[in-house]
């Protein structure tokens, strides 16, 4: 197929959506298995902007596993943990996999959970991670992950907020170098929490065995053993799957929600119409289960469409050596690899030629996916002359739970422009409007907003939280859904992202708010006002760095107080914040109306030009920053 006819098959399918934008979604509900269907595709009535296969009933673990097996996938593998960190590779047929969600999902059931219960999942990259996911699901209860590198503080504002009536959690994660004791987290975060579990199920691992809290733990092996399995339950396609907190645009953390029916079709369709992939293919996203790639390609799309996941507990560099990815591809005939740019810039620090992926057969590998944060053109063209295959940049977010923008190889991929994620996907109406929400012309900067409605599998809402939505979302451009990223839709449809509008960072992959760590850094006795700032890096894309301004008087050694607010951030936010620098300045630049200038600090820090805004109330305050950090 030459360039133009694969162009056009995009272009074709994605002029046969806009012509039928909620019906064209009918077809992909094919895909799944309904207990009941829908009574219209698309109801624009209800929720913030609207719900999608209302009527509709459905199990998602029953479409994830019991469907494959009574289609005769029972003996083919549906999930391999490969574990260097542990030192195990582990095998689970699609039998065996819905044999333990039946049991862990009756164990579940024995500890009170019920359809519409919320289950905190707090737990390292095992299998059980998976497993609690779907044993959730297939109870028709609510899971909400939360990421192991998250401190306690988070992991409870996350419990009080969601009110779980069960957590499940293990004895520790595993780091490279150090045992991360999960159980005193557990436990400092139920202390802090208004809202107390009935009860924990923990996961023993061999590296920390956890003393469990009689009355309210229990042994998660032991649960399972004695459970009856339990059936899957019909849920509601409008149901909620899972709540999944992000990083917004202040502190507090915004409970992100799924539906069950809308989150299938759309994750159902991508791994043909995106990633190229039929059932029986092995796919490999290498992510935590903690994030929402991690959800939707680690567990869900795969298992929904038959494939066999890899779910991997370790790193891409160090557990052993930079060829750890290509090991896992060879040895378990990946097709597809889906990671972060941050993690092809670790291995290519390491093993810049490349030279360990020559000692591994990776003929099945067909393609490699990112995202995460934007791919820079060199990383993808290293990537690109290593492999001598397809690189596919894609955009999306928490929020969309798949991709907005992408290159397709269910349409024939189109040569992906270097620093474009692609061009979105049908299902998005996407544009970039001025500050003002109207439409930009093509070759514009601008706010990249959808018009509403979002295509199925996005959020319908957030946790209890109707008009937090509409203010985060949708209430600054009316009709349409503001995705917080600036970019630029260029002449040929090709979109480039080129970062977000507020006070996100994106830290290796990992989505975080400078907002939250000047919280945090406020709160320090010494501190009388702050700024954080992602700072460019090499490695990690971006790196916070804080500013701060000491209170009058205050005439301990900087040195202290950095140290001090360094391990306050990793106390109260996690290791995952990667906060490892702040300074001293005597104040802070700021606009007459007092607002401080962290677009101008950003720049000053990455060395870029900037402008003097007109509007300083004091320019020789940006002299000060640029000495500080060394510009
Ligand atoms: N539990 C506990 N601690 C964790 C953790 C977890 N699940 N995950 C990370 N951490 C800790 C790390 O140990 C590290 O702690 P340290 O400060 O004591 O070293 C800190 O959080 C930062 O971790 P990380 O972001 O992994 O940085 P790193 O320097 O250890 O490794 C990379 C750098 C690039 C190799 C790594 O970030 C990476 O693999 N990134 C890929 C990201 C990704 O997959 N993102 C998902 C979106 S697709
Ligand atoms: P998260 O919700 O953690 O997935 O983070 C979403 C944010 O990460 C987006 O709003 C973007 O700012 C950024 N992002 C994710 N993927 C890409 C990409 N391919 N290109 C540019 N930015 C990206």
């Amino acid at each position: 197929m030459n360039e133009t006819i694969k162009n056009s098959l995009y272009d074709r399918a994605y002029a046969a959506w806009a012509a039928e934008r909620t019906s064209w979604w009918e077809s992909a509900a094919e895909g799944i298995t309904w207990d009941r269907r829908w009574d219209t595709v698309f109801d624009p009535s209800s929720g913030p902007f609207g719900r999608w296969f209302p009527g509709a009933r459905l199990n998602t673990s029953f479409n994830c596993l019991d469907r494959h097996v009574a289609a005769g996938r029972g003996e083919q593998a549906a999930l391999i943990w490969d574990s260097p960190m542990a030192g195990r590779i582990v095998t689970y047929t699609y039998r065996e996999l819905t044999d333990r969600v039946a049991k862990v999902a009756g164990a579940l059931a024995a500890l009170g959970v019920r359809k519409g219960d919320r289950v905190v999942i707090y737990m390292p990259m095992v299998p059980e991670a998976a497993i609690a996911m779907l044993a959730s699901a297939r109870l028709g209860a609510i899971h909400s992950v939360v990421f192991g590198g998250f401190a306690a503080a988070e992991l409870a504002s996350r419990i009080a907020d969601a009110k779980p009536k069960a957590i499940v959690s293990a004895s520790c994660g595993l780091e490279p170098g150090r045992v991360v004791k999960y159980k005193p987290l557990l436990d400092a975060a139920i202390a802090m929490s208004p809202h107390k579990p009935d009860a924990c199920l923990i996961l023993q691992r061999e590296a920390a065995i956890a003393e469990l809290t009689p009355g309210r733990d229990h042994d998660f092996a032991a649960a399972e053993a004695a459970a009856a399995p339990h059936p899957p339950v019909s849920v509601a396609a409008t149901d909620p799957l899972y709540i999944l907190y992000t990083s917004g645009t202040t502190g507090r953390p915004k409970g992100v929600v799924r539906d069950n029916g809308g989150h299938a079709v759309a994750l159902h369709n991508s791994m043909k119409m995106i990633y190229g992939i039929d059932p029986g293919d092995v796919y490999w996203a290498a992510s935590d289960v903690g994030w929402v790639v991690g959800h939707s390609y680690v567990v869900y799309a795969p298992l929904l469409a038959g494939c066999t996941t890899v779910m991997y507990e370790g790193k891409p560099v160090g557990t052993p050596d930079p060829g750890a990815f290509w090991r896992v591809c060879a040895q378990h005939g990946v097709r597809v690899l889906f990671t972060a740019p941050t993690a092809m810039r670790a291995i290519k620090q390491q093993d810049p030629e490349g030279k360990l992926a020559a000692g591994y057969d990776l003929s099945k590998l067909e393609a490699l996916f990112l995202a995460g944060e934007r791919c820079d053109p060199p990383t993808a063209v290293w990537a690109h002359e290593l492999l001598k295959r397809p690189v596919v940049d894609h955009w999306w977010q928490t929020e969309t739970g798949w991709a907005i923008t992408a290159g397709f190889r269910g349409y024939g991929l189109f040569p992906m422009k270097p620093g474009s994620g692609g061009r979105p996907c049908p299902g998005y109406d996407l544009h970039a409007l001025d500050d003002n929400g109207h439409l930009l012309q093509r070759g514009e900067t601008g706010n990249l907003s959808v018009r509403l409605p979002l295509p199925p599998g996005c959020a319908p809402t957030l946790w209890e939280n109707d008009e937090g939505y509409r203010h985060a979302y949708i209430s600054d451009f009316p009709g349409w859904y503001r995705t917080g990223d600036a970019g630029v839709i260029d002449a040929d449809g090709d979109v480039s992202v080129m970062g977000r509008t507020d006070d996100i960072i994106n830290v290796a992959g990992h989505r975080l708010s400078t907002g939250s760590m000047e919280e945090v850094l406020a709160a320090h006795q010494d501190v009388a006002e702050c700024a954080v700032i992602g700072v460019k890096d090499e490695l990690k894309g971006q790196t916070p760095v804080g500013l701060v301004v000491l209170k009058a008087g205050v005439n301990r050694p900087e040195a202290d107080i950095v140290a001090e607010l360094v391990a306050l951030v990793r106390e109260r936010i996690g290791p995952v914040a990667a906060f490892k620098d702040a300074r001293v300045v005597a104040r802070l630049p700021k606009t007459r109306s007092g607002k401080i200038l962290r677009a101008t600090i950003r720049r000053i820090a990455d060395g870029e030009q900037f402008t003097v805004p007109p509007t300083i109330e004091d320019a020789t305050a940006l002299d000060e920053v640029g000495r500080v950090l060394g510009r």
